[in-house]
């Protein structure tokens, strides 16, 4: 299972990259916006940072304009994912740029059959985001599990099923749980992952125990 960050905070990514936890980075219009850095430095910066896929997104609306967009990210770094929104414009978009062996990350995606058309139009990943759908009372969750059943149908389908909007670790232990290949995980919930109380109590009674002994390892 990869994990990418869902983040375009240079300082969190270069901490994050750190860990070995590390294997891509999504970003959007809105987690760029919040750095208030030129886009392409920003994303040229991440390229040389974290050497898995780095989603750029486009903002152009129509076909042309977004293949026109992707080809200038891809130039960027060789590992850029252009990132298109799920419509009859963005697979369009999809299909041309991953007939050029760009890759291809559609985002915005709440629906299987969203996510069939994404397969169909040749997407490396497909971002449904699972936090927005509970937010309106739908379960994300049981997305996830039916695009991953369904690409099962069709070995032909090569795209991979990208978590997003993740909003608590057990998003990512039951992405993990379904066989989906990518969560996009904030920088907060990354860190959440790691925690337990008991491992906490654990190193605490070790090391009182340890000290009491009166040795040192080095
Ligand atoms: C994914 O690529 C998106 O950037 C992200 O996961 C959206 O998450 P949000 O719903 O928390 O904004």
């Amino acid at each position: 299972m990869k994990f990418f960050i869902d983040t375009a905070d240079i300082d969190d990514i270069r901490e994050l990259a750190g860990t070995g936890m590390v294997d891509g980075v999504t970003t959007n219009p809105s987690l760029v916006a919040k750095t208030g850095r030129p886009f392409a430095d920003t994303i040229a910066e991440i390229c040389a940072i974290v050497p898995g896929p780095i989603s750029a997104e486009v903002t152009a609306t129509d076909a042309d304009g977004m293949i026109a967009e992707g080809r200038k990210l891809a130039q960027i770094a060789d590992n850029v994912a252009v990132k298109v929104p799920l419509t009859v414009d963005g697979l369009r978009a999809c299909k041309t740029l991953s007939d050029e062996s760009t890759m291809v990350n559609v985002t915005l995606c709440f629906s299987a059959a969203q996510a069939i058309l994404a397969a169909k139009a040749g997407a490396t990943f497909v971002s449904p985001f699972v936090g927005r759908l509970d937010d309106t009372g739908t379960d994300g969750m049981g997305l996830i599990s039916d695009i991953v059943e369904i690409y099962a149908n069709y070995p032909e389908f090569e795209t991979e099923v990208l978590v997003a909007s993740i909003r608590h670790p057990m998003h990512v232990v039951e992405a993990a749980r379904l066989g989906a290949e990518v969560v996009t995980i904030p920088p907060k919930i990354l860190g959440q992952l790691y925690n337990h109380p008991l491992t906490d109590k654990g190193l605490a009674a070790f090391l009182a125990d340890w000290e009491k002994t009166g040795q040192t390892i080095l």
